[in-house]
């Protein structure tokens, strides 16, 4: 069954624990943390240190979605702060082989995101031993955007890629999912669906998860 994972990019973050306990009863499965540097992406939100806190609240796995320059010199903190999967940009990373590498000492499942232009043959070289590949389907910095439709192909192909050698890596996508369009994407083969906007201003998130995991 298809995982989600609402981005807290879209709670309210004057009570972000609570809010992330909310998700946790309604059946949410990992907790997508967005952090954004404001160079990578043209936004800013949250480090280490909100992670670290946020760590206390719940058990679930925080899937820390990296949106930042040169990665590698915060893998450590985001890994000790409590990160489950570390996932960084393709964009971002001049040794991606060396990156994945240090997720993995860290002890962390390593994850590798493409922006919406990124092709997926450039990460072909790494797919046989990444724990997560995330395709954007927005163009990352802001929550609430629409969905790109061409992304799509792009699942296909690693769900593809993975049957033929028989990789193990999840596909999750994130931005603009919504119910209308939650079922495609599933059938396109993704795994882990992450969702802020449609979540977090449902006015029931329980039925609003299930029905994305309906799908
Ligand atoms: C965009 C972030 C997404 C975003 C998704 O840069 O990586 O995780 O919060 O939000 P929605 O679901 O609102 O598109
Ligand atoms: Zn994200």
């Amino acid at each position: 069954m298809v995982k989600i994972a609402p981005s807290i990019l879209a709670s309210d973050f004057s009570r972000l624990g609570d809010e992330i306990r909310d998700i946790e009863a309604c059946g949410a499965d990992y907790i997508h943390v967005d952090v954004m540097d404001g160079a990578f992406v043209p936004n800013i939100t949250i480090g280490p240190v909100v992670v670290r806190s946020l760590r206390k609240v719940t058990s679930l796995v925080f899937d820390v979605h990296l949106m930042i320059e040169a990665p590698d010199k915060y893998i450590e903190d985001f890994s000790d702060a409590g990160a489950d999967i570390i996932n960084v940009h393709y964009e971002a990373c001049i040794h991606l082989d060396r990156t994945i590498q240090k997720i993995r000492e860290c002890g962390k499942k390593a994850g590798v995101t493409i922006n919406p232009a990124t092709p997926v043959c450039v990460i072909e070289p790494v797919l046989g031993y990444v724990d997560l590949i995330l395709v954007m389907s927005v163009n990352p910095g802001f929550g609430g955007q629409q969905f790109i439709p061409g992304t799509l192909k792009k699942v296909r192909e690693l769900a593809k890629m993975r049957k033929e050698n028989g990789y193990s890596y999840e596909i999750e996508i994130d931005g603009g999912i919504d119910e209308n369009n939650a079922a495609m994407v599933v059938e396109a083969g993704v795994d882990v669906i992450v969702s802020g906007t449609t979540i977090f201003s449902a006015k029931d998130r329980k039925q609003t998860i299930e029905r994305l995991r309906a799908k």
